[in-house]
This record gives structure tokens, sequence and C-alpha cells, in this order.
């Protein structure tokens, strides 16, 4: 049997080659909610990234939707109890680029530390301002990891190759277990307290919507400087941006954002954050990986079986 699979966010060749072997397959970016809801009945699965919502509107337009395969791991742009109450499986991908956003992670928060984008574009400039970039040494810091995940644990083995002392917040993860990886396991409140540069990874959830915000900055250390390439929205971005403007936090380094693509967002304004257009994931591997991943999950369900990772 043919099946019809719609693509409508960028995804490696690798993953549509696959795909290719089972079905036909359509790759169309950048719809309007209009445009999918308009076609998606012709589909047996979507597969997206995190460019596409799919919305109730569009799953309930889904007449003979089988799968919604999210290649990456957050599923938030994704109406999941729509999707349920339609039972259709929505499955991601959530190994794949863990290494990618764990190296994005590493690269930000040295990036951060040695002022490097500021000084590429002041030499480029045709500046030779040497004592205007000194930076700090991550060596015998404390670095405050929220969400002791896949990411998390990753960039905790990197950093104590830094010789950083390790601290982490996870409700979900006991004292023993982060021992195992000669990690401190604290609340997020004495978290706050310690660290010298706090790094976010978890999902984006209720609990987690603000978890940085004026309040818990102003229990932080002085100096601080913090790091998201998890998820927009974690970190009230005023909040942060006026707190990087007093001086309380030295500097911030932010992958993700409260609106995607942001559009004026009071970080831009300030040296001392370094912005990325949701990079975390972005490397040949990581696509390679999340690619071959989902279309793999596309074809089991579509042959009536499941999926891994629902
Ligand atoms: P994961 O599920 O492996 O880890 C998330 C951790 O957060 C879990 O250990 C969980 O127990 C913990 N957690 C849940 N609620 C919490 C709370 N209230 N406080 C503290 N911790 C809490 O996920 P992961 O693969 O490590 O991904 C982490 C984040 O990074 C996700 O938001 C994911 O979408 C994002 N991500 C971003 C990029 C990017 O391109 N920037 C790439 C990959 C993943
Ligand atoms: C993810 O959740 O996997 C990341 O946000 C990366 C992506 O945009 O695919």
């Amino acid at each position: 049997m043919n099946y019809n699979v719609l693509v409508s966010d960028p995804l490696a060749e690798e993953g549509i080659e696959i795909l290719r072997q089972f079905c036909t397959v359509d790759e169309k970016i950048g719809l309007s909610e209009d445009e999918l809801v308009a076609i998606i009945g012709e589909y047996d699965a979507l597969i997206v990234r995190s460019g596409t919502e799919v919305t109730a509107r569009v799953i309930e337009a889904a007449s003979k939707m089988k799968y919604i395969g999210r290649a990456g791991a957050g599923v938030d742009n994704i109406d999941t109890d729509a999707a349920t109450r339609k039972g259709i499986i929505v499955a991601n991908a959530p190994e794949g680029n863990t290494l990618a956003a764990t190296e994005h992670t590493m690269a930000m928060m040295l990036s951060l530390a040695r002022r490097i984008p500021s000084a590429n574009v002041s030499l480029k400039k045709g500046e030779w301002k040497r004592s205007r970039f000194i930076g700090v040494e991550m060596n015998e810091k404390t670095l405050g990891v929220v969400g002791f995940g896949r990411i998390g644990r990753e960039v905790a083995k990197r950093a104590q190759s830094f010789n950083m002392r390790v601290v982490a917040y996870d409700p979900f993860i006991t004292p023993e277990r982060g021992a195992q990886f000669g990690v401190e396991m604290m609340t997020v409140e004495d978290l706050f307290k310690v660290a010298d540069v706090i790094t976010v990874h978890t999902p984006l959830i209720k609990e987690t919507t603000h978890l940085i915000n004026t309040d818990s900055i102003a229990t932080m250390k002085d100096g601080v400087r913090i790091i998201n390439c998890a998820r927009g929205g974690i970190i009230d971005e005023n909040a942060l941006a006026a707190a990087v403007a007093s001086g309380k936090v030295a500097g911030a380094a932010i992958d993700v954002f409260e609106e995607e693509p942001p559009t004026n967002s009071p970080l831009f304004d300030l040296d001392n954050v370094i912005v990325t257009p949701h990079l975390g994931a972005s490397t040949v591997e990581a696509q390679k990986n999340v690619a071959e991943s989902i279309a793999h999950q596309c074809i089991d369900v579509l042959k009536g079986g499941a999926a891994k990772y629902v």
C-alpha cells in the first residue's frame, strides 16, 4: 500500500530517502495554519521540526492521519492531547540531537566567558582592543544545571573536564543518581544561590515557565551568567534583560525564545547577551540522526507497528 507523508519543516535527506521507499513524500515548508488545514486530509503521516504548529484545528482536519513525527526532542509545538483524542500516534526523536545541544551549550558558555562574539565583531571593524575583552575562567567555578536529563548530564560531564564543580536541580533525580555523575543534587533555591553559571535543560511546562524571573534572579550571585539552550519561556526575557542591564547578571547566552522568530527582543540591545537562532540541534550529524529515527518510526506505525519514542 502506498502512503502519503507530508514533511512540513526541513528534514535531512537521509530521512526523506527512507520514507520514499514506502511512501509518497511531499515536502511543503512554511505553510500557514489555513494552508495546512486545507491539505492535511490527504496525508497518512505528518513530519515536523519546531517550525510547524500542529494545532487542534490541524489535527481535526487530519481525517486519515495515523502518525505525527517530530524530528527532534520537544513536542511543545504539537497539540498532543488533540492527537491522542483522534488516535494519532505522536513520536519524537529525543536522542539524536542530545550531543549537538550539549556542544552548543558548551560553546555558548565559553563564548560568554571569553566574550568571543563581541571581540570578533570588534576586530573585524579594524579595532585592536585587547583590554576591552578580558574574560573569566570556568576553572573552579560552580555550574548549576537545572534539569538533569540527557542534555543536562552530558553538559555536566563536559563542565567537569573544565574542572568546574557541578550542582543540579531535577525533581525526578535522586541525590544518589546525581552522585553517580559526581554531581550534587540540591533544591533550585540553593542552586540559584551557589551557581556562578546557570544552564537550563528542562522541558517548557507549567512548573518551568518563567522559572528564571525577577524574583529568582534576585536570589542569585551577583555576576551570575545564564544560559538557555532548552526552551524559550523558561526564562522571563524582560526580567533577564533588566538584570543584565543593571549588572546583576554578567551575561547571558540564549538559543531559544518565547516567540520564535523573536521580534524586538529586549535582549538584542545588550552587548553581554549572546544569541543564536535556535541552533542547538543544528549539526549535520544531529539532523541525520533525528531524520532517520523519525522516518523509521513513521514506517513502523504506518505498517501497523509501534513507534519507539511515543
Ligand atoms: P530530557 O527529558 O532528557 O531531560 C529533561 C529533564 O528535565 C528531565 O530529567 C526531567 O526530570 C527534568 N525536569 C522536568 N521537570 C522539571 C522541573 N520542574 N525542574 C527541573 N527539572 C525538571 O530532555 P533533554 O533531551 O535533555 O532536553 C532538554 C531540553 O532541551 C528540552 O526542552 C528540549 O526540547 C530542549 N532541546 C533544545 C534543543 C535546541 O535546539 N536548542 C535541542 C534539543 C533539545
Ligand atoms: C528539539 O527540541 O529537538 C530542538 O528544539 C531542536 C529542533 O528544533 O528540532
